[in-house]
């Protein structure tokens, strides 16, 4: 088996805002000792995880609200850096488009689609050989012409994962995309996130959905308190993790 994700112990940080509540001449007379509560007071979204995803492997991550998942993702998409331990990542990842993150609001969905498929590496003759596919896979009819800002966040999600359904990921990162699109949406995301799983495609998928889990995956990691609580085959972690929301 060869390996698609490495977590060797990492840890993500995020700073953390500060109100001067003391006053600026406290803070000035108090310099150092200031500096150096700031430097301190960080927040640990991640804290010393580790695990290893072969190709091939569908996963989900589960876990609750500001669990760590979305910064999981995020590390193994490379928009995030750990503060410590190392991420290794073997193949072509897919970006985080479904909530938004890479559109530009001014634009309309159709000029994104164009700006992403460049950025992603494709050829404009690419992108034009694709565009009429990925506009009709999101449905978003005449509101493709709209600029961004104006999408609900389904339709936000319906047109970031038609970019990503046409692209040739091998790593496929789905962050909660299942969750904002409509029935008739989410059937058809299931279906295509099953035809990368058939081709051999790493699928990580983030959902708060078990039924989700059971469709397509095989392997889930159970994040809680930032870190990993259970890490194994679907049939031993869901019943427990469903269990545990009740
Ligand atoms: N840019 C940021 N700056 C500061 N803190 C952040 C940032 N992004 C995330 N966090 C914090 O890190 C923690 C983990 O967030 P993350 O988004 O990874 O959670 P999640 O498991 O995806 O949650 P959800 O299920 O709500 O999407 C949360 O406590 C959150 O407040
Ligand atoms: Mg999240």
């Amino acid at each position: 088996m060869s390996i698609a994700i490495e977590f060797k112990s990492v840890t993500k940080k995020y700073p953390l805002y500060h109100h001067i509540t003391g006053g600026f001449k406290n803070l000035i007379l108090n310099l150092p000792k200031a500096v150096r509560e700031m430097k301190q007071s960080s927040f640990v979204a991640l804290d010393n995880i580790s695990f290893i995803i072969n190709r091939g492997e569908t996963v989900a991550f589960l876990g609750r609200n500001g669990a760590g998942k979305s910064t999981t993702l995020g590390l193994i998409a490379g928009v995030l850096k750990p503060n410590l331990g190392r991420v290794t990542i073997m193949g072509r990842v897919s970006p985080l488009l479904e909530l938004g993150g890479g559109f530009h609001p001014d634009l309309t969905g159709i000029e994104n689609i164009q700006l992403n498929g460049v950025l992603l590496g494709l050829t404009r003759k690419q992108v034009a050989q694709k565009i009429q596919s990925i506009v009709t896979f999101s449905e978003l009819g005449d509101f493709i012409f709209q600029p961004v800002r104006t999408y609900s966040s389904g339709m936000l999600a319906r047109l970031g994962f038609s970019v990503v359904a046409h692209l040739d990921p091998e790593i496929l990162l789905i962050d909660e995309v299942l969750a904002v699109g409509d029935a008739n949406f989410r059937r058809k995301c299931l279906e295509k996130m099953k035809e990368f799983k058939n081709k051999g495609v790493t699928i990580i998928l983030v959902t708060h959905n078990p039924a989700d889990v059971d469709l397509l995956c095989d392997r889930v990691i159970w994040i809680e308190n930032h870190k990993v609580k259970m890490d194994g085959k679907r049939a031993e972690i869901l019943p427990i993790y469903n269990a545990s929301t009740q």
